[in-house]
């Protein structure tokens, strides 16, 4: 009898342990999505949830609202996987106008357009000013706020599609676009888009996900590691609107050729830097060639030793260091969105092109198709 109570502890003790030792595994960042969660209608439109796993274990999970990534886990220098991009627990959470673009697709013009207004072919076009005096990220019914329709073939690849209407938001042109995500297995995602357009018009596509290489909710980015491969950037007015000048980014806090904290320089008094509340601006990429792309930035987390190589066929890199997160909205992880917890990289042509025009065109006329791709990898 005594041997049975005690050989009952024994066990009892054990599973509880094991339970214990699970629960010291689990990371802050550590959050199981749910289905439920993410199957909505929001403004009449399905939203779902869609998972992209590689067989090293790497996990990327996906909202349609949006075309969005809604987290993605990676190794750290332990093997944990940690979550290294911030987003929350339910679509419907995205349906806010507080919502700084978190994960998104943002278009069909990423960026600002000055002053909501551009011409094509001697037409002025008229777009809802939704950033001060200018247009941002495709106005206030961008394709971020789209459910796009969603297409997985296998464990590792996704299509959105979505067709943005004539006039949305001022636009020209029935837009039709698509995003593949694809995570391969060497820690790599990669986004292709794609569009074509019936009316002459302007595209700029790009990821608006706020990485924290250290996990969702762990703190400020402040000691990321960046390193930029460009030696210029396009400084901007007081509206963050280009001034049409390639600067030298040399003894200039923007000088990121050399791996550098991002905390380091970002509270120099710099007009720059004021402008934009910290970083908010376009680096003109250098044009090293990794595989026929241009290697854009290297960023390493500093408590995870998580490396992100960023790889692109875009000219240019905004590099946005958060400023305006405000603890507005609760993460995944339960966390708000604190000041500079996460960092945005779009790869994208650069901001108010349509009316600059020194830089790259980022016209579309009808019968062309738009394509470019951007590749995160992921090591150590
Ligand atoms: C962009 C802009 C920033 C800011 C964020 C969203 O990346 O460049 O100025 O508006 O989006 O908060």
């Amino acid at each position: 009898m005594m041997k049975k109570t005690l050989l009952l502890i024994g066990l009892a003790t054990s599973l509880s342990w094991t339970a214990c030792q699970n629960q010291a595994n689990k990371t802050t960042t550590d959050t199981e999505l749910s289905d439920s969660g993410f199957t909505a209608t929001i403004d009449g439109q399905e939203a779902k949830l869609f998972t992209l796993q590689n067989s090293k274990g790497a996990k990327a999970t996906f909202t349609n609202f949006g075309a969005r990534i809604v987290s993605l886990w990676v190794p750290d220098k332990d093997g944990k996987l940690t979550d290294v991009v911030l987003g929350f627990n339910k679509a419907v959470d995205y349906h806010n106008p507080e919502e700084p673009y978190y994960g998104t697709i943002v278009g069909p013009f990423g960026n600002r357009i000055a002053k909501g207004k551009f011409s094509l072919d001697g037409e002025e076009f008229t777009l809802p000013t939704n950033n001060g005096a200018n247009t941002l990220h495709g106005g206030f019914k961008g394709v971020h706020f789209a459910a796009w329709e969603g297409k997985q073939e296998g464990e590792n690849k996704l299509t959105f599609s979505y067709t943005l209407p004539d006039k949305n938001e001022g636009f020209p042109g029935n837009i039709a676009m698509t995003v593949t995500y694809t995570l391969t297995d060497d820690n790599a995602l990669e986004i292709a888009y794609s569009a074509t357009t019936d009316k002459k018009t302007v595209v700029n596509l790009t990821n608006h996900a706020y990485f924290n290489l250290n996990g969702e909710g762990s703190g400020t980015i402040l000691n990321h590691s960046l390193q930029i491969y460009g030696d210029q950037y396009t400084p901007v007015d007081s509206t963050l609107i280009p001034t049409g000048e390639l600067a030298a980014v040399k003894g200039t806090p923007f000088d990121f050729s050399q791996a550098k904290t991002i905390g380091r320089d970002i509270e120099q008094k710099d007009e720059q830097l004021r402008y934009g509340g910290g970083y908010d601006h376009n680096f003109v990429l250098r044009g090293d060639k990794v595989d026929q792309l241009n290697h854009a930035a290297t960023l390493i987390g500093d408590k995870t030793g998580i490396k992100m190589d960023i790889y692109t066929e875009e000219p240019g890199l905004q590099f946005y260091s958060g400023n305006f997160m405000a603890e507005k909205v609760t993460l995944k992880n339960g966390k708000k969105d604190a000041f500079r917890t996460g960092l945005c990289l779009e790869t994208q042509h650069f901001p108010d092109a349509p009316n600059q025009t020194s830089f790259a065109s980022t016209v579309l006329e009808p019968g062309q198709t738009y394509t470019t791709k951007s590749i995160y990898k992921f090591s150590l």
